[in-house]
């Protein structure tokens, strides 16, 4: 049967766009429905099993909805809840950790600095990653968890004072430190990119997870042998826990090109428990 793939998205917010947007790139044939759980952001600050309880009810629902593949577009849900959700459910589910391992092996200064959730740095997923990784015995690794950046992001302020504010508060002890390289460990982060670039300055290198997701999913969604449809076109649906209005009025922020593609809606069965 000729159909659209269908990818399901889940992110505590509207951060997982990042990964959306280079999935898109790559496969513009498949239909995206984009999850953000607005109204529980951030997940940075809630409990491992907080976090896993919503994965899982957002995955059910987007499983229900026909959804071929999962991508949770977030690196503290994945630390968290990946292994629970690929224990229950049969379809593929793509996750994404801090790209520590690309860091190590760039930096020069064997410094590196995670920017990443509170959640995430706890994580023990990330310790191991750490431990595989960047032992201590070859680098040296600063974590620093950076909430104030999702509330930026949420709120669509990508530049400006406050964003250039955060971004000192956040990086300037590990530049100090000899960080030459900084891994945006947080979905959200992404959007936060040219502005950190223009605060660190152009030495030093920012690395992050969205175009490997997007090329996991590919290879993924390959294996599925799912044929795309000649008679409709594939679609884009995004989905808030948060209002809706400010979903509206963010995306064009976040998302200029896709704009008028998207159609928009509240989710609203799962309210916050
Ligand atoms: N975007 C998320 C991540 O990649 C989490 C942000 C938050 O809700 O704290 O970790």
């Amino acid at each position: 049967m000729q159909q659209h793939a269908k990818i399901g998205m889940i992110d505590s917010g509207v951060g997982g766009l990042s990964v959306l947007l280079e999935i898109r790139n790559r496969l513009p044939n498949a239909s995206l429905h984009y999850i953000g759980d607005s109204n529980w952001c951030p997940y940075g600050n809630k409990s491992p099993e907080q976090i896993t309880e919503r994965i899982i009810a957002l995955s059910e629902l987007l499983i229900k909805t026909g959804t071929h593949i999962i991508v949770i577009a977030c690196n503290s849900a994945t630390i968290h809840a990946v292994a629970s959700a690929r224990e229950k459910f049969s379809i593929p589910i793509v996750g994404m950790e801090p790209a520590v391992k690309p860091a190590a092996a760039a930096t020069v200064s064997g410094i590196i600095g995670v920017l990443a959730t509170e959640a995430s740095i706890a994580g023990e997923k990330f310790h191991h990653l750490l431990d595989t990784h960047a032992p201590p015995s070859k680098i040296k690794v600063i974590t620093q968890p950076c909430p104030l950046f999702v509330e930026l992001v949420e709120a669509g302020s990508l530049s400006g004072d406050e964003v250039t504010d955060a971004i000192r508060k956040y990086t300037t002890p590990m530049l100090e430190a000899g960080a030459d390289t900084l891994v945006l460990g947080c979905t959200h982060y992404h959007f936060l990119r040219g502005s950190i670039q223009q605060v660190v300055g152009n030495n030093i290198t920012l690395i992050d997870t969205g175009i490997a997701v997007a090329k996991r999913t590919q290879s993924l969604l390959a294996d599925l042998k799912i044929q795309p449809s000649a008679s409709s076109a594939p679609t884009l649906h995004i989905q808030t826990t948060g209002s809706l209005e400010t979903l509206k009025s963010i995306f064009p922020i976040l998302c200029p090109h896709l704009s008028d593609s998207a159609s928009f809606s509240q989710l609203t069965q799962l309210t916050p428990s």
